[in-house]
């Protein structure tokens, strides 16, 4: 028994309530931190932190201790501040084994080249069990319509992620949750999650969002 309340989002800093997690902990950790680049939408809104690495990169350090041994790790992450992130993992001893791409049929801005995708980054904590169906590194992109945050990632490029790199019943991590599309996912997959988040108004978004799939669920279990 894991001795830890799951299924809830904590409003707070990733790094200070990630301290309070055991070691070994969590089976999976899926995460979008603010990719230290100065984001700013098409609306002008913006992403804390996004320009302050000693507030995003720490948490990284406790990831790799909660983790626990002989799973994985996605981290959602784009090239501008690469060395960093994987200075943190390295450090943290998780160990990079694979890169996923998501291809847009949209440019999300164009500067040197025109930019057509997302990357995330699948790390693993010592050597999980290869998995009964690894997900394709070359993807097609769903966009989520933005509805509840400014970079707020579709629950379907979730799901497939959360299926293969976990099982059910397992404890699902994002430490940088946002509006809690990773929470809502792990509920949709019949695990459980624990989300984290700085901003008052995406906990309460995402509180909102996991009451609805509880909702839904009771509705069809009764149906
Ligand atoms: C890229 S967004 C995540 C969006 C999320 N994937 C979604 O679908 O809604 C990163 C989030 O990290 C939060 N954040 C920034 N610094 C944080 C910190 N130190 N601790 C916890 N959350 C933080 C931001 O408020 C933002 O909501």
């Amino acid at each position: 028994m894991k001795n830890f309340t799951t299924n809830r989002i904590i409003h707070g800093d990733a790094t200070a309530e990630l301290a309070k997690l055991p070691d070994n902990s969590i089976d999976l950790i899926i995460t979008d931190p603010p990719y230290l680049v100065g984001y700013r939408d098409r609306d002008g809104r913006s992403i804390a932190n996004d320009r302050n690495p000693d507030a995003v990169l720490p948490a990284i350090e406790h990831m790799g201790r909660i983790l626990r041994d002989g799973s994985y790790m996605v981290l959602f992450c784009g090239w501008v501040a690469i060395d960093q992130f994987s200075k943190a993992w390295t450090d943290a001893g998780l160990r990079t084994v694979g890169q996923i791409f998501w291809q847009k049929s949209y440019a999300s801005r164009t500067w040197h080249t025109e930019c057509r995708h997302e990357s995330a980054w699948l790390l693993a904590k010592g050597r999980p069990a290869k998995p009964e169906a690894p997900v394709s590194d070359v993807r097609e992109w769903v966009y989520s319509g933005n509805r509840f945050h400014p970079t707020e990632k579709a629950v379907d490029i979730l799901t497939p992620l959360i299926r293969a790199y976990s099982k059910q019943g397992d404890t699902v991590l994002d430490p940088f949750s946002g509006s809690g599309s990773t929470s809502v996912a792990a509920a949709l997959t019949g695990r459980n999650s624990i989300g984290i988040e700085l901003e008052d108004r995406y906990c309460t978004y995402a509180r909102t969002r996991l009451a609805g799939v509880s909702r839904y669920r009771d509705r069809k279990a009764a149906a």
